[in-house]
């Protein structure tokens, strides 16, 4: 088989009238109308454990979804040796008919489920219509075709040299024991690809998924399994972090951990890794993207039109709970005024209610905990002698968890809100004297820990090739002239260093590569 280069995934508008708007809409109706229940997948069979987790709707928080088991330590105990004893089977598999799987379920994700993987997206984790499009159902497509041709290409490369008489080979063989994948919520797409990017390549796994969204995880574990997934190679275990991931982390045959979520977490987990080091069959392969606090900077050449439509779409699309969402800017003086003027305009169309009503672009943030640490956030600037909010700052959380988009204007560039991540519908400004550009530029570069995203915004080249220089090591996706949100698999290739991760390129064959533990194999004759 040789497999083409696959074709991002079309995206689907839904616009009114159209036969794709009436059958999503259908699947909202269907699925708001029924409750259900969510077992946990040990070995291809359905668990029950009784401890129940609730999954309700972010905008109208007293509506419930579903329910599901959460799986304690012995349950995650069962999965770890549900995976072991599939992983002989599935690496001895040709990587073919692994690959045929995904593509298969691709398909279904692309045709037969379109509907629903968006419909739950956008019930259980308040994504509109657009965000669930891009993510549920497109940028999930991609990760699964894209994943499939980048594996070829590594089982494909072999030594170029072979002296006569003797025969090189590279056996790509996957990771000795099984990678935990732990998922988070903002990513149904990301959430899909941490389990199935270490499997395709031969390996299995343990799926936690975040409790804050379990219910399009189970979705498409269902639609691995219709796609021939076998018994036992994804191993799906919803859970609290500490039973799930003690258990995991501490035993012998963990040989990967495949991680979206905070830079806390991923830490905890890291020491968690280094205290059992000694007693491992292997170093487990820890590749993580963690938190961001993302920025546009704009010079005073910048496009002010391309320049606002950027910090609105990258600042509060989905509620701002992107990890590469922007949450500061930088703008000079000379263009503030104006950039002002239009930001409020943009921010005053901006609608916000339940995602069944497809004009609000902004719904509700994920729940409860992330409602509290946001607001605390915007209640910090109202109280603050520093900063001055000069957009949204309400929010209530009597039906849903919402939150207005919220511009903060700071009067220092190390104000808290610039400098920490909100993971809310917060931008925060500081706006700087055009003849300090380079100055400025090396100031973003050291406020934060993070280096997820940024964007320049720069119409003359000698300033942008600046930035680009200043901010080397700033973004591990840096965008010229757009918004820093919304890589697209198998054009931007996506991740960040410093305190934002291990930047091993979600989307690329740089990711897949680090689920192989090659052999090298030397024959002479
Ligand atoms: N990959 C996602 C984005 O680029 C997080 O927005």
């Amino acid at each position: 088989i040789r497999v083409p280069v696959p074709e991002n995934e079309p995206v689907y508008n839904y616009a009114p009238g159209s036969p794709e708007r009436a059958g999503l809409k259908q699947a909202l109706e269907e699925m708001a109308a029924q409750k259900i229940e969510i077992p946990l997948l040990i070995g291809g069979r359905e668990v029950r454990t009784g401890r129940m987790g609730k999954v309700v709707m972010p905008h109208d928080h007293g509506h419930q979804l579903a329910e599901y088991h959460q799986a304690g330590p012995e349950e995650v105990k069962q999965a770890i040796a549900a995976a072991l004893q599939a992983r002989e089977g599935w690496q001895r598999m040709r990587w073919e008919e692994r690959a045929a799987i995904f593509l298969k379920a691709a398909d279904l994700l692309a045709t037969k489920y379109r509907y629903q993987i968006n419909a739950g997206s956008m019930l259980s984790t308040s994504k509109n219509a657009f965000q669930a499009e891009i993510d549920a159902a497109c940028e999930l497509i991609d990760f699964l075709r894209f994943n499939v041709y980048y594996a070829q290409q590594i089982y494909e490369e072999q030594p170029m040299i072979n002296a006569r008489g003797l025969w090189n080979m590279v056996q790509h063989r996957p990771l000795e024991g099984f990678v935990f994948a732990v998922t988070p919520f903002n990513f149904t797409a990301i959430a899909g690809n941490l389990p199935t990017a270490p499997v395709i390549m031969g390996n299995v796994a343990v799926w936690k998924p975040a409790s804050s969204c379990v219910y399009t995880p189970w979705l498409f574990m269902k639609i691995l399994q219709e796609a021939g997934l076998p018994d036992g190679v994804i191993n799906f275990v919803p859970g609290r972090g500490a039973d799930v991931g003690d258990v995991c982390l501490a035993d012998e045959n963990l040989a990967g951990i495949h991680f979206t979520g905070s830079t806390a977490v991923f830490q905890s987990m890291w020491r968690k890794v280094g205290e059992n080091i000694a007693n491992y069959k292997s170093y487990p392969r820890i590749v993580g993207e963690t938190g961001g606090k993302d920025f546009v900077f704009a010079h005073a050449s910048a496009d002010v039109d391309g320049l606002v439509t950027a910090l609105v779409r990258g600042a509060f699309e989905y509620q701002g709970q992107k990890c590469s969402a922007a949450s500061r800017a930088y703008i000079p003086a000379s263009l503030w005024p104006e950039v002002e003027r239009r930001l409020k305009e943009e921010i005053d169309r901006i609608k916000m209610g339940d995602v069944r009503d497809f004009r609000n672009l902004v719904n509700a943030v994920i729940d409860r905990s992330a409602f509290d640490t946001i607001t605390r956030y915007i209640d910090l600037a109202k109280d603050s002698a520093d900063a001055a909010i000069i957009a949204g700052g309400g929010y209530d959380d009597s039906k849903g968890y919402f939150i207005e988009p919220t511009v903060i204007l700071a009067a220092k560039p190390d104000f808290t809100t610039m400098v920490e991540e909100i993971f809310g519908p917060v931008l925060t400004i500081y706006v700087y004297p055009d003849a300090e550009y380079e100055q400025t530029l090396e100031l973003c570069d050291r406020t934060s820990p993070y280096a997820l995203t940024g964007a320049i915004f720069s119409q003359q080249r000698t300033a942008t090739s600046l930035a680009l220089a200043k901010l080397e090591n700033a973004a591990g996706n840096f965008y010229i002239n757009d918004k820093p949100t919304g890589a697209v698999v198998g054009q931007q290739p996506f991740g960040g260093g410093r305190a934002s991760g291990t930047n091993d390129k979600a989307g690329s064959i740089l990711n897949l590569i680090r689920w192989v533990s090659p052999r090298t194999i030397k024959e002479t004759f």
